[in-house]
């Protein structure tokens, strides 16, 4: 499967006497296959919006969003979503909220639970299967949200700043258990981070977006979560000159956006 974003704009219209709001200019972007494409950039500059985009939440006001050629109306099961705020159900427990997807899709209880119960042990969730989702960590929560969306069999998953609210020992597990899920899956990822470390070493593809109007201002080929996956411990990954080099260059260019505001 194939995404494509073919040179669109989003313009968000102007509460009473202010201006319109560009939020995405000019946007050209393609997720291929298997890709795990990552967007990086200052707070406002438009990655929620380019996910709500791709996800169907939003039309664009120009151009337009293909699967695979055919143009995107709407939200669809071959895409799914995993918020920041991991948004589970309070009231269903950890079983019933990764299967909820697909009792809404008219799947059997029965099936439903085989399925969601598959995503569950590659999440490592199998002994909280009947836990209320409220009683666990914030880690546990988010890995929740994850098997939920990948019970669906979305060919796409979209995700929001996913590890924002985790500690920096909890987000590094969560990082390397995502790069590992992604190679069993076969799953093409969208991504968004604050961090640029994150990003760099989860990422095939990186894009760095520059604020007001949002575009895309750089795009990188990364090769650090292949290294990882091909057995390279994550520390020596992210300590790796080459790494290190190409995380000074996205700093710098973040910086000197950042002081054109
Ligand atoms: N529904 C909306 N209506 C009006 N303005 C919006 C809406 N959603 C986002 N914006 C504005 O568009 C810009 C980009 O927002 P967003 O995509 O959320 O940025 P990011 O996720 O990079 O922080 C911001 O200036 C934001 O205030
Ligand atoms: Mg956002």
């Amino acid at each position: 499967m194939r995404l494509q974003i073919e040179d669109a704009s989003v313009v968000f219209p102007a509460p009473k006497g202010a201006a319109p709001t560009e939020a995405l200019q000019n946007i050209q972007l393609t997720i291929n296959d298997g890709e795990f494409v990552v967007a990086i950039g200052a707070s406002g500059c438009g990655k929620s919006t380019l996910l709500n985009l791709i996800a169907g939440f939003l039309a664009p006001t120009s151009g337009d969003i293909l699967l695979d050629s055919d143009l995107v109306q709407g939200p669809g099961a071959e895409r799914s979503v995993v918020f920041q705020n991991h948004a589970l159900l309070p009231w269903l427990n950890v079983q019933e909220n990764v299967a909820f997807g697909l009792m809404l899709q008219g799947v059997s209880k029965a099936k439903r639970y085989e399925i969601s119960d598959r995503f569950i042990d590659l999440l490592g969730l199998q002994n909280f299967k009947k836990a209320s989702t409220y009683n666990l960590s914030g880690g546990m929560q988010q890995r929740v949200g994850i098997a939920r969306a990948l019970a669906c069999d979305p060919k796409l998953l979209l995700m929001d700043e996913p590890l924002g609210a985790l500690d920096a020992l909890t987000r590094e597990r969560a990082q390397e258990l995502i790069l590992r899920v992604w190679e069993d899956t076969g799953k093409s990822v969208f991504f968004i981070t604050h961090s640029v470390e994150e990003a760099l070493f989860m990422g095939t593809q990186l894009i760095v977006m520059s604020p007001r109007p949002g575009r895309i201002a750089h795009r990188f080929d990364l090769p650090f979560s292949r290294q990882f996956l091909q057995g390279t411990p994550a520390r020596s990954v992210k300590a790796s000159q080459e790494f290190i080099a190409l995380r000074e260059k996205v700093l710098d260019i973040i910086f000197s956006d950042q002081e054109m505001l």
